[in-house]
């Protein structure tokens, strides 16, 4: 008996040592809730994106989810990512939770949270992979928020979906340019002066093909990028195209969620 209580010290102080040295653990951009701060927390933010998942977790899922809490981590402030980490052995550290939500024993389970009540979560659909892109798509779906790529500049991309929509006409297309290029003049910071400009030469580009349709034109370019990141390019030439790559997103036309957000005062 006494040595089996001094294994499960061991095990204990062993398991405490790896709470606090697994990098997983605690991941950047996200936050750790419990039974005790989960309701004062998610209350406080407009939207909460909640991964339930292992105490100790690791590996594409994971790193999927804290890849996308670090990307937007700036850009999206009403969102907050967080993680409840469950045990089903042991003390089974957050199984209350797991009751609460009615989270499997089938990890990872991902939850949009908002505000105004904490039972209205919408979930991830269980058959999505869990990648950034599908992540990024969920809470674009499911959120009035802004939730910009890499590089893309928030009023740019409004400008770049209203230049997407197929009923445009070419005096129009050439008023949309204007705007960007207004937009890009006013603009302050140099990193998004240099993304402003690669907004321009896409639309610029599109508007003297104007026989193709955007979608097109922009499927074919992708790929022509796709081909030239395949090649032996510099870091820095590198660095580009995935900027080109990310802008060339943009360029889709409102959808009605996408109404939504461009009304949002954000
Ligand atoms: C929800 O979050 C927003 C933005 O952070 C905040 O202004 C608002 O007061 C919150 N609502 C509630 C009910 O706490």
């Amino acid at each position: 008996m006494v040595k089996f209580t001094v294994q499960l010290l061991h095990l204990s102080s062993l398991l405490l040592l790896a709470y606090y040295c697994a990098p997983t653990r605690a991941a950047n951009g996200c936050v750790e809730l419990d039974r005790l701060n989960f309701d004062r927390i998610v209350q406080r933010f407009r939207y909460t994106l909640v991964k339930f998942d292992v105490a100790f977790p690791f590996g594409a899922q994971h790193e999927a989810f804290t890849g996308f809490a670090q990307e937007a981590a700036e850009s999206i402030g009403d969102l907050l990512f967080a993680l409840v980490g469950i045990k089903d052995y042991g003390d089974k550290e957050n199984s209350d939770l797991g009751k609460r939500f009615k989270i499997p024993e089938k990890y990872p389970v991902i939850k949009l949270f908002n505000n105004q009540s904490l039972e209205s979560y919408i979930d991830y659909p269980e058959d999505n992979p869990v990648t950034i892109a599908d992540l990024r798509k969920f809470v674009r779906e499911n959120t009035d928020l802004y939730i910009g790529l890499a590089g893309c500049v928030m009023e740019a991309d409004e400008l770049a979906a209203r230049f997407a929509d197929p009923a445009n006409s070419k005096p129009h297309l050439e008023s949309l340019i204007d705007e960007t290029q207004t937009l890009h003049d006013s603009i302050q910071s140099e990193t998004d002066r240099i993304s402003l400009q690669i907004y321009l030469t896409l639309m610029k580009k599109m508007a003297s093909s104007s026989n193709k349709p955007i979608h097109e034109f922009i499927t074919a370019e992708k790929q022509r990028v796709q081909g030239l990141l395949k090649g032996k390019i510099s870091d820095k030439k590198k660095a580009d195209l995935y900027l080109r790559l990310n802008i060339m997103e943009s360029f889709k036309p409102l959808s009605n969620t996408d109404n939504v957000r461009k009304n949002d005062e954000l």
